[in-house]
């Protein structure tokens, strides 16, 4: 099975000197204490179906009906994200995916792929969005499978949204398998949520390095290919404390 390379983005942390992450040389980011949450694998993946099932579990369709078209992270944050895709993505002729997508995927503005594809829920808001080539509303809880060729892509990217996917396992392997060999995928995840739709692990406990350490296992016990996990923190801290419960429905962005 062909390589392909994992990378876990943690958007909440302190600006930092440059850190090469997945061959990337992203200037603000840096490795913190919770890149220990990589060494110590467990034997066999650590979570039930319990684990994995939100307390809104079910209806996503209906959940994200009607678009929103707000922002889930403060503008600092958004800012090194899209510094982050700068380095990540194929400076030109790329083909991209960006799962759990909405009216914005972070890229850079002006940034053009050969093939940007998204998948999301809310057909307003994928059409919506300025980076994309091609659109599929797809719900990845109830369908782990993508519409996708193997080997299509160079990068997929997830951002904000890793934490609400209930069959992480299966959506994992499909990202192994629709990369090109020496592809690179990016989870890219903050410190705020939906408390009722990320899985319950999410929350137990709500810390940076335990996600760390739960977007690892489903990069660890997907599929063989992913062949290099490396995590890094790419933005400024934005001033105020993480919040446990995440705070209520609606209250992100
Ligand atoms: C917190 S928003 C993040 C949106 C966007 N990625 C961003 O960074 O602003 C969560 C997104 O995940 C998508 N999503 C949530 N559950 C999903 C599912 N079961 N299948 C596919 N997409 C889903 C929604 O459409 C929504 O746009």
């Amino acid at each position: 099975m062909a390589c392909v390379r994992a990378l876990l983005v943690c958007t909440l942390a302190n600006r930092a000197a440059a850190l090469v992450v997945c061959g990337l040389n992203v200037p603000h980011a840096k490795p913190s204490a919770a890149s220990r949450a990589l060494g110590n694998w467990p034997k066999s993946f650590p979570y039930s179906d319990a684990d994995l099932k939100p307390m809104m579990a079910g209806n996503d369709g209906l959940f994200y009906l009607v678009p929103k078209f707000v922002q889930h992270a403060g503008d600092e944050c958004r800012d090194s994200l899209t510094r982050f895709y700068e380095a990540a993505l194929p400076a030109q002729d790329g083909d991209v995916l960006d799962l759990c997508s909405s009216w914005t995927s972070h890229y850079p503005l002006g940034w053009k792929g050969r093939r940007v594809a998204i998948l999301g829920l809310n057909p307003l808001e994928l059409i919506a969005n300025p980076s994309k080539t091609e659109w599929a509303v797809q719900d990845l809880n109830q369908k782990p499978t993508l519409p996708y060729a193997d080997a299509s892509f160079d990068v997929v990217t997830n951002s904000l949204s890793v934490d609400c996917l209930t069959k992480p396992l299966e959506v994992f392997a499909e990202m192994a398998r629709v990369l090109k060999p020496g592809g690179l995928a990016c989870m890219a995840f903050t410190n705020r949520c939906f408390p009722t739709k990320v899985v319950p692990i999410w929350n137990r406990p709500f810390t940076e390095a335990h996600h760390v350490q739960i977007v690892g296992n489903y990069f660890k016990f997907s599929s063989d290919a992913w062949a290099e996990l490396v995590r890094g923190r790419i933005a400024r801290r934005l001033g105020r404390p993480a919040r446990p419960d995440g705070g209520r429905d609606g209250e992100e962005g």
